[in-house]
C-alpha cells in the first residue's frame, strides 16, 4: 500500500489504536502531530516515538490547540472520544460535548485547513441489540446508548461534510478491538484486555451469563491497515464500512484459549449476565472487502499471541 499524503493529524493519539496508527504512519515515513487531553490516553504509549512527533495536549474542542495542531496535515484521522459508555450514560451531555461537537469541530477545522480527508471511528454500538446477523452497514442503526447516538451523529455530520461542502471523510465501525496497550483496568474494559491481565497474574476471570455470548473480535493492526487503506481510496468517500473479522468467538472459548496458550488451569468464575449485554454480535465486511481491499490479516491465534507476550511481560 502507498500512501501518498506526506503529514497526518491522530487526534487520540495517546490511546490504545490511535498510538498504533501513529507507529505505522512513522515506519511509512509520514509526519504525524498528535492531539490528546490524556484523558483516558497515556503518553507511555507514544514514549518511543516520541521524538518523532509533534504532541499537542489538550482538548479537540479548544480551538487554539486543535488550530495548531492541524497546521500542514493532509489526513486526519479521527479516535479522540469519551469510549466508556457507562460514562456517556452517566455524563450524556458533557460526552456529547466531546463525541458530538468535537466530531463537528474536528470536521469543521479540516475544512478550513485545506485537509485532504478525515476518517472516523465509529463504533459496531450504532447497530445496538438488532437480532439480525451479521451486522451489515444497509440496517436502520438502533442505538441503545448516549455513546451509540454520538457515534451515529458523527458519521453523519461527517457524511453531510462530505457531501455539502466536499471534504472527504470515511467512517469506519469497529467491532470489538483487542491488542497490545488495550487498558485493562476498569471492569468494563475490553473482555480480551482483562482476560490476559488475569492470565498474567493467574487470578480467576469472571464470565458474565453462561459465556456463550459471542463476540466478533478484530486485532488493533487490522483496524490500523482500515484506516491507510480508507486514506487512500477515494471510492470510500462519504462511506460507513463495518472493520471486524466476520468470525465469531464466545467468552467461554476465548478463555480457554488463553488458557491453553499459558498452560494454565484455571476455572472461570460465573457470575449473572450483565444488564444490558448484547448476546452475539459479528460483521459482514463485504462492503469494505470490495471497495476499501480490506481483509483482517491477522487470525485471532497469532493476535493473541502477540497481545499475550505484551500481557505477560
Ligand atoms: P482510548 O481511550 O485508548 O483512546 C481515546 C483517546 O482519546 C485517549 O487517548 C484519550 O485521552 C483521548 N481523548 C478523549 N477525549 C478527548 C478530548 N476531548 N480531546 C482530546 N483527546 C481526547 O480508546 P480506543 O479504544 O483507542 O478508542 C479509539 C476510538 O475508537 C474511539 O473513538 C472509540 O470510540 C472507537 N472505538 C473503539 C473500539 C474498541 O473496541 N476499542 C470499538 C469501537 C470504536
Ligand atoms: C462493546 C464495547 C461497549 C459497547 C458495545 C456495543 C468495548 C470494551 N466495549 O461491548 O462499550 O457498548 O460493544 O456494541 O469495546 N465479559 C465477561 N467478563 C469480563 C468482561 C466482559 O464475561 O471480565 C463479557 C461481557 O459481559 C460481554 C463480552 O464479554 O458479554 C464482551 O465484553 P466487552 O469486551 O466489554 O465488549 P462488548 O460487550 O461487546
Amino acid at each position: 500500500m502507498k500512501l501518498h499524503f506526506k503529514k497526518a493529524l491522530v487526534t487520540g493519539g495517546a490511546g490504545f489504536i490511535g498510538s498504533h496508527i501513529v507507529d505505522e504512519l512513522l515506519d511509512r515515513g509520514i509526519k504525524v502531530a498528535v492531539i490528546d487531553n490524556l484523558s483516558t490516553g497515556n503518553l507511555q504509549n507514544l514514549a518511543h516515538v516520541q521524538e518523532r512527533i509533534s504532541f499537542f495536549q489538550g482538548d479537540i474542542r479548544d480551538h487554539d490547540i486543535l488550530t495548531k495542531a492541524v497546521q500542514g496535515s493532509d489526513v486526519i484521522f479521527h479516535l479522540a472520544a469519551v469510549v466508556s459508555v457507562t460514562q456517556t450514560v452517566e455524563q450524556p451531555i458533557d460526552s456529547a460535548m466531546v463525541n458530538d461537537l468535537g466530531t463537528l469541530s474536528i470536521l469543521e477545522v479540516a475544512r478550513q485547513h485545506d485537509v485532504k480527508k478525515v476518517i472516523i471511528s465509529s463504533s459496531c454500538a450504532v447497530y445496538g441489540d438488532s437480532p439480525k446477523l451479521p451486522k451489515i452497514e444497509t440496517m436502520i442503526p438502533l442505538p441503545l446508548s448516549p455513546y451509540a447516538v454520538q457515534k451515529l451523529t458523527g458519521e453523519l455530520n461527517a457524511k453531510v461534510y462530505n457531501d455539502l461542502y466536499g471534504l472527504k471523510t470515511v467512517c469506519l465501525r469497529y467491532f470489538n478491538v483487542y491488542g497490545p496497550r488495550q487498558d485493562p483496568s476498569s471492569p468494563y474494559s475490553g473482555v480480551i484486555s482483562i482476560f490476559m491481565s488475569k492470565a498474567a497474574s493467574k487470578d480467576t476471570p469472571v464470565i458474565y451469563g453462561d459465556g456463550n455470548q459471542y463476540r466478533d473480535f478484530i486485532f488493533v493492526k487490522d483496524v490500523v491497515r482500515a484506516n491507510l487503506l480508507s486514506a487512500i481510496d477515494d471510492k470510500a468517500c462519504g462511506k460507513v464500512f463495518n472493520i471486524g473479522s466476520a468470525k465469531n468467538t464466545t467468552i467461554n472459548q476465548l478463555w480457554k484459549m488463553i488458557c491453553t496458550m499459558t498452560a494454565l488451569k484455571i476455572k472461570p468464575e460465573y457470575r449473572p449476565e450483565r444488564s444490558g449485554d448484547i448476546r452475539e454480535s459479528f460483521a459482514d465486511i463485504k462492503r469494505a472487502q470490495s471497495i476499501l481491499g480490506f481483509l483482517p490479516e491477522y487470525s485471532f491465534e497469532k493476535g493473541l499471541e502477540i497481545t499475550l507476550q505484551h500481557a505477560m511481560v
